[in-house]
């Protein structure tokens, strides 16, 4: 699997980062997973346990190979989800495919040895690599799934290495072990968790894929004293969202809404990941998924926590599309009126975009921090953990 990610570019052909993708065996953090077929009642899973000798050689084929693996479903390890050999649900954690992590890992800067957080433990294979090439001293992680972080625990200590490893939120960072020199997400958040930039040193770094229910990318910062700016990177990439003990506070609005035609093919946000990380800018805490209207007809459905929503036809009539819309916010109009802007600059793509994140809330802004285009990356109120998590 080193061998192949040298080849694609994702690691380097030496140096202490690809010695560590050679020295850690990733087997030894996956020792089963699941895999997803999409069927007309929903995802279902198969099991494929490596501790199964009929199944060893599938599972060697997949976890010495650049993919995702599904460890998790409705929040139990999935040996224990899919003890029966298969099951259905919603998964939440995997093992990030190497490739990515490997690409994520060289953006740290590991060279100058910092000592690293990361947020979203998972399978602990990717902590593994940061102890091999650090020193177990030097990183720390948080995963909110205790289940997940007790598997992780006992994996890392098979294969001899101690990082501090814990059950906890990562919206709160780990003040336990701050100051970091880096924090790194392997799960995707919203905003910036402010309880961040205090746990990172000056000059220190956070790396995290911000994104919302319609779009996103990876976001690296600077911190300084207080603040943190920086660029997303121009590689794309998605994590699963971060889970919350926070109840979610979304509601919903008796409103019929009206309609109108609009040019914008809805497609394009459900298919392009750059308009969907406008579309994202423009309605921030909607969720924007593909669905189907009573009558079969295929729609792109937007839903903000106010209430607001907006539901787009797939299938143009005369080069237009039908779009109803209703509640507080006309979200669809938002969606066209920075696509329209959009187009104006020439299509960039996120990387002429960045955040600064400071005392007064988070922005988003266009080339450069004092541009006069910025978009609001709202923060929730502050999240009080329940005891013991
Ligand atoms: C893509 S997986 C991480 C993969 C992991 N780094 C590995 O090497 O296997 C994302 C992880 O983030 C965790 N997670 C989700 N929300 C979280 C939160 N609020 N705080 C900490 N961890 C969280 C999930 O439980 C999941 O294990």
């Amino acid at each position: 699997m080193t061998e192949h990610l040298i080849a694609a570019g994702e690691l380097a052909s030496g140096g202490p980062l690809t010695e560590a993708f050679r020295r850690v065996d990733r087997g030894a953090f996956v020792p089963a997973f699941a895999l997803a077929t999409h069927t007309d009642q929903g995802v279902r899973y198969r099991l494929v346990d490596g501790g199964d000798p009929e199944q060893r050689e599938e599972w060697a084929s997949h976890v010495y190979a650049d993919e995702t693996l599904i460890i998790e479903v409705e929040g139990e390890p999935v040996a224990q989800a899919l003890a029966g050999g298969s099951g259905s649900g919603r998964w939440t954690s995997s093992s990030t495919m190497p490739g990515l992590m490997a690409r994520h890992l060289r953006e740290l800067g590991l060279e100058e040895n910092p000592s690293v957080l990361e947020i979203g433990v998972g399978s602990g294979y990717n902590i593994a690599i940061l102890c091999e090439v650090l020193g177990d001293e030097r990183v720390a992680g948080v995963d909110i799934s205790p289940k997940l972080v007790f598997d992780a625990s006992r994996d890392l200590a098979s294969q001899g290495y101690f990082p501090k490893v814990c059950a906890y939120d990562g919206h709160q960072g780990y003040p336990d072990r701050a100051p970091y020199d880096r924090i790194i997400s392997t799960t995707a958040f919203t905003h910036v968790p402010p309880a961040w930039i205090d746990q990172v040193v000056p000059g220190g770094m956070i790396l995290v894929n911000i994104a919302g229910g319609t779009g996103g990318a990876v976001l690296r910062l600077e911190v300084d004293h207080g603040v943190a700016e920086g660029r997303f990177l121009r590689q794309w990439a998605g994590f699963l969202p971060a889970r919350s003990h926070r109840p979610s506070a979304r509601v919903s609005v008796d409103d019929p809404g009206e309609w109108r035609w609009t040019g914008l093919d809805p497609m394009r946000i459900s298919e392009n990941p750059v308009e969907a990380f406008m579309a994202q800018l423009a309605t921030t805490d909607a969720n924007t998924v593909m669905t189907q209207a009573d009558d079969g007809t295929s729609l792109l459905f937007l839903e903000g926590a106010d209430g607001a929503w907006a539901e787009v036809e797939t299938t143009p009539v005369d080069g237009r599309y039908r779009v109803d819309q209703g509640g507080p916010r006309r979200l669809w109009d938002l969606v066209e009126r920075t696509h329209r802007w959009w187009e104006s600059k020439g299509r960039p793509d996120w990387s002429s975009f960045g955040v600064t994140v400071g005392a007064k809330g988070q922005e988003v802004w266009f080339e450069s921090p004092d541009a006069a285009e910025r978009w609001e990356l709202p923060v929730p109120d502050p999240v009080r953990c329940p005891e013991g998590s």
